[in-house]
């Protein structure tokens, strides 16, 4: 048995969540629980970020403290995660006191290391990104990421030495060349590197919403250095040894290319100046756009999951963000290209799939599923979707695994559509060609089911099959033959109303 540590960003709760959010945590969200299915031990870490002078100013803007802020918007991501089906292990706000206490930890350790001096600031910062620019970064005065103008700060700052670790940061990359994926992202973060490296402060005297630091506590910690340490204090870090040495060698970050620099030069920098391992692997996805822009709550063009899944069933919405926005590139959305994937292959393949067995089934096999051939013509394509599924959730391609998963979908639509078993009299003709596909329907419904578990467990009762595929299954069961039929099937609604 593997363990997998899944993480995505926390975000901040200066607003609810829209759909770029939901995307990453979709995809954690999947890719776990694909590793539960094989017996994997997972956690899957998301939360709230919920220091600093974003989340201070947004509480001014709405009178509330910053801890009543961080309450009532954290809260919302808190229930889009359950109304979306996330099976998050844990949820962690850097408010708790579990963070705050183990974060001195890692300040305490780096400043002892030798990696921190006292200097005075003095440049361009953005509260949006709560990141300090240089002028070369900031043409026209505007912030590259968010597009709006970045403010003058000067301040005495505790700085973290990152001009120490160029040399070293680069070596790592060349030494692991998996350490980012895709590619071209690891590309940027190199590139990044290469620049030259500036140190950075990583304290603040001018806000007082954050954690102390425990040296000079006049000081309050950096958000960018209290928010990448989550990672660490969600799993122990400076509570339980044991059970931090457990998970940390096995996790996998998960973000958009907007925090590329913190995650993929900042963090690691700041793990070596604190003796702590490197991550085993950082993911780096594209920006979801709408009309070619990125989806933002600064430039207030965002979607909110809950007008989608309204529509398209928390299924389909998952369905979507995972087939259809490959995890990597940029990406716009597109409502046509919603409604148009969700008929193809949701209402037509899938759907169509199961009301076409349930119907035969029922008028010409009493309702009850007939077993499986073992030479099935179907098998050899059952154990290659197999295998070709688990290798793509496993590279955390989840647009590859579903491809892969849907091929098993239409070759058993074309095997009926060969043997039109609904033109035959009932006999063992039909029953052979039933139990099939009856069958290729329980192991889709058992490969479906991280990226579309409510769908799949419904799917799993109406084909009558023992126990509940979201818990009692394994990845063994997805086997041809696993199923013995004898099972009764019930046909009941669309389970993919068709849009028009
Ligand atoms: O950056 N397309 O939080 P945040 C794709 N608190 N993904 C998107 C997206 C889009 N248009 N918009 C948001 C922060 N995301 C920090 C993180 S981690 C130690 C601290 C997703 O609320 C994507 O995962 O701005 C992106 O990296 C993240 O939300 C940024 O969330
Ligand atoms: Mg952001």
């Amino acid at each position: 048995m593997s363990r997998l540590y899944v993480t995505t960003p926390i975000y901040y709760p200066n607003d609810a969540p829209h759909i770029g959010h939901a995307y990453t945590t979709v995809v954690g969200d999947a890719i776990s629980r694909w590793h539960r299915l094989r017996g994997d031990e997972v956690f899957f870490l998301t939360g709230t970020d919920e220091h600093g002078q974003k989340i201070q100013r947004a509480a001014e803007a709405n009178g509330l403290t910053p801890q009543e802020q961080s309450d009532q918007y954290s809260a919302r991501f808190v229930e889009a995660w359950k109304a979306l089906n996330i099976a998050n292990d844990d949820f962690l706000r850097t408010s708790d006191p579990r963070h705050v206490g183990p974060v001195t930890k890692i300040l305490n350790a780096v400043h002892d290391n030798g990696f921190v001096e006292l200097k005075t600031y003095e440049g361009l910062y953005c509260v949006p990104c709560e990141a300090y620019y240089t002028e070369d970064d900031v043409p026209g005065g505007n912030c590259p990421i968010h597009g709006r103008p970045v403010e003058h700060m000067k301040e005495e700052n505790y700085f973290f030495k990152l001009s120490m670790f160029e040399d070293r940061l680069l070596e790592y990359y060349e030494q692991h060349p998996d350490f980012v994926v895709p590619e071209g992202k690891r590309n940027e973060a190199i590139g990044f590197i290469k620049q030259g490296l500036r140190d950075f402060s990583i304290s603040r005297t001018s806000i007082t919403w954050g954690v102390p630091i425990p040296w000079d506590p006049a000081h309050v910690t950096y958000v960018w250095f209290d928010a990448l340490t989550n990672y660490l204090t969600a799993i122990g870090y400076g509570a339980d040894e044991v059970r931090f040495n457990q998970w940390w060698p096995h996790v996998h970050h998960l973000m958009a290319k907007d925090i590329i620099r913190f995650h993929c030069v900042y963090w690691p920098a700041m793990l070596m100046a604190a003796n702590l391992p490197l991550p085993a692997r950082i993911h780096v996805h594209g920006y979801l756009l709408v009309g070619g822009e990125k989806m933002s709550k600064t430039r207030l063009n965002q979607i909110l999951p809950g007008d989608l899944s309204d529509e398209f069933g928390v299924d389909g919405f998952r369905y979507h963000f995972l087939r259809d926005l490959p995890f990597g590139p940029d990406g716009d959305f597109s409502y046509e290209q919603m409604v148009a994937r969700y008929n193809s292959d949701l209402a037509n393949n899938f759907g169509n799939l199961f009301a076409r067995v349930a119907t035969v089934v029922g008028k010409k096999c009493n309702g009850i599923a007939p077993a499986p051939r073992a030479d099935s013509p179907l098998a050899a394509a059952a154990a290659e979707v197999l295998v070709s599924t688990d290798e793509a959730w496993r590279r955390f391609a989840p647009s590859d695994a579903l491809e892969a998963t849907w091929r098993l979908i239409r070759e058993t639509n074309s095997y009926l559509e060969d043997n039109e078993p609904w033109k035959s009299e009932p006999g063992q003709e039909v029953d052979a060609v039933m139990g099939d596909a009856a069958e290729a329907l329980r192991i889709v419904a058992l490969l479906a089911q991280p990226a579309m578990p409510s769908i799949c467990v419904e799917l799993w009762n109406r084909l009558g099959l023992p126990g509940t595929v979201e818990t009692t299954t394994v990845l063994e069961d997805a086997r041809w033959g696993v199923g013995i039929g004898g099972n009764k099937l019930t046909k009941g609604d669309a389970l993919f109303p068709r849009k028009s």
